[in-house]
């Protein structure tokens, strides 16, 4: 046995005890060199892990693609608004999709361990997904949230299994859940980090692919404009990269709102802004710009008013007897806005935007007038814009 020098030292301390392995001579000199092998491969483990990923697999081959539902506008303006039901996957918002893979990602990657616990930091929508894979492959699940996260997500968390955990300063969510993980020997997700890579964003009936495919039988099948909202960014990323990679013509927005940095982050080109506030738009609008976050691929960006969002909610609701979160609001306001554009200079086309999860969830904040009051939120003007607008095609400045 050979002492181990110059460029094979390692700073982290070898797991083999010295009789396991031998080590070459780095001077070339001995006759033979031994070869290396340390197998770590574990039946049990793999198993699991098989048993886990069809567990997985066969819960998306069991489930039906989300509908594209059509927004009514006066038919003489010649264009075609759709929203993206993404409230209709079985834990009620887009984070089923992203919970999936994160999931797949996870135990593909070895990082998910049968018995150990899964740590996500959320707003509440991930954590309520990420908590039915949990329960579906058998292993704890832990959400570090704020606080003021709806008590009905809270609700979900708990009755798919999980636990919350809660911190009172939004932006100490990473750190929290990463600390959680060492104690416990889990595994962090980080959604805001590993969003936009775990999603196949080539294709394999993610959210852009399903939607084109539901337009193709629509008088205009390639989307103007497709409006996203950024809590990680994933959606915006999947979305921005496979109108790229498909050679569309479509262009991507993405509305922010209030007490978030994606839009200052993308205007003033510096990744490193922040905000002191959290977002009352429950699962957008974020205090640092996110690593899932792909700037280069978004082609516009909105700051929206949180009580426009909110006036956007409430006139879905009038318009298509549907109730969605705020977030659905932020883009469909977002959507609204660039319609008025079209009208304005006599385009003819279609925008999309995404439905992202159903508004049982906020009963008691956005569909609560007590609450807007409390948040000193005024919605009238905005929902007065709405309706205006639909009336007479004009957009007020
Ligand atoms: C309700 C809701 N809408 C929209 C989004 C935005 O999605 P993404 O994280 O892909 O940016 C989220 C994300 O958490 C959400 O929870």
């Amino acid at each position: 046995m050979i002492e181990v020098s110059g460029r094979f030292r390692s700073r982290r301390r070898a797991h083999h005890k010295e009789s396991d392995v031998s080590i070459p001579d780095p001077t070339g000199t001995a006759e033979t060199l031994d070869t290396l092998d340390v197998d770590r491969s574990d039946a049990d483990y793999r198993s699991w892990l098989k048993e886990a990923v069809r567990r997985v697999q066969a819960d998306a081959n069991r489930s039906a693609d989300t509908h594209l539902l059509r927004f009514p506008l006066p038919e003489k303006w010649g264009i075609d608004l759709y929203l993206k039901d993404e409230s209709t996957h079985p834990t009620g918002s887009l984070k089923h999709r992203l919970a999936r893979s994160l999931f797949l990602y996870g135990l593909c990657n070895g990082w998910i361990r049968p018995g150990r616990p899964v740590i996500e930091a959320s707003s509440g929508s991930t954590a309520v997904s990420e908590a039915y894979f949990a329960k579906l492959i058998g292993v704890p699940f832990i959400a570090v949230m704020p606080r003021t996260t709806s008590a009905e997500k809270c609700r979900l968390i708990e009755f798919h299994g999980g636990r919350c955990h809660f911190v009172d300063d939004s932006r100490k969510m990473y750190e929290a859940s990463a600390a959680l993980a060492a104690e416990t020997g889990g595994h962090y997700m980080d959604q805001f980090t590993y969003a936009e890579r775990a999603t196949d964003w080539r294709g394999n009936n993610n959210i852009a692919e399903s939607i084109f495919r539901q337009l193709e039988w629509e008088r205009f099948p390639e989307p103007a404009w497709i409006v996203a909202t950024a809590g990680t960014g994933g959606t915006s990323a999947t979305l921005a990269r496979y109108v790229h990679y498909t050679q569309r013509d479509t262009r991507i927005c993405v509305a922010d709102p209030e007490n978030s940095c994606f839009f200052e982050g993308w205007t003033t080109g510096d990744p490193d802004v922040t905000c002191d506030c959290g977002s009352r738009i429950e699962g957008i609008g974020r205090p640092r710009m996110e690593p899932s976050f792909v700037p280069g691929a978004v082609d516009r960006m909105m700051k929206v008013p949180d009580a426009a969002s909110i006036a956007a909610v409430r006139a879905l609701d009038r318009a298509i007897g549907r109730k969605a979160g705020a977030s659905t609001g932020t883009g469909l306001w977002g959507a609204l806005k660039i319609v008025a554009d079209m009208v304005a200079t006599g385009q003819q086309g279609s925008v999309v935007t995404l439905l992202c999860d159903h508004g049982d969830r906020y009963l008691d904040k956005y569909y609560s007038d007590t609450w807007l009051k409390d948040q000193n939120l005024n919605i009238e003007p905005y929902g007065a814009t709405i309706e205006g607008f639909l009336k007479t095609g004009v957009w007020p400045n």
